[in-house]
């Protein structure tokens, strides 16, 4: 689908480990256009929003526990089938299972440390960004290298 929108997070121990801007980075490169951006606290409430999906599974105290453990990054990428390029740079979830050169391949380990969150589908993106951002702290822009990126901008 054309012209995705896909909320990341940058997860609690990516911002304590310092790795932020490698995150953003990788999919900065990619050629993903960046229109929202905030650092802020998960709380409780967000979180359970958030996650409403995993409510009731047995990892979801523990995913609630940390996603509210830190202060996080929320970004919005825009693009050409942005959610599975941005799940393809992700990497799987558990990382010891993740491919090398994806974020969760090269920088985690564990499940429970997986760094990263990217929206599963466009729909997905559009109900998750909606929980982070309002609609005036996104940004309509384009970029003057457009045509570098996309064949058909
Ligand atoms: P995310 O939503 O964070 O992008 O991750 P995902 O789609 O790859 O994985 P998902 O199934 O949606 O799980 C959400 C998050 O829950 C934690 N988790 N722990 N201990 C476990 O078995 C387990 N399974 C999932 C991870 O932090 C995962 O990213
Ligand atoms: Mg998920």
């Amino acid at each position: 689908m054309a012209n995705e929108r896909s909320l990341v997070l940058v997860k609690p121990d990516a911002m304590q480990r310092g790795l932020a801007g490698a995150v953003l980075q990788r999919l900065e490169n990619r050629g993903l256009l960046l229109i929202g951006l905030k650092l802020m606290r998960v709380d409780q409430d967000l979180a359970s929003r958030h996650y409403a999906e995993h409510e009731g599974k047995p990892f979801f105290a523990a995913l609630v526990d940390y996603i509210t453990s830190s202060p996080i990054i929320a970004a919005v990428f825009e693009g050409d089938s942005a959610t599975s390029a941005i799940r393809n740079s992700v990497g799987v979830t558990n990382p010891s299972q993740a491919a090398a050169g994806t974020i969760r391949g090269d920088f985690g380990l564990e499940v429970g440390r997986n760094l990263v969150h990217a929206s599963d589908s466009p729909e997905s993106g559009e109900r998750e960004l909606a929980l982070f951002f309002t609609q005036e702290e996104l940004v309509q822009w384009s970029r003057d290298n457009e045509r570098w990126i996309s064949e058909n901008p």
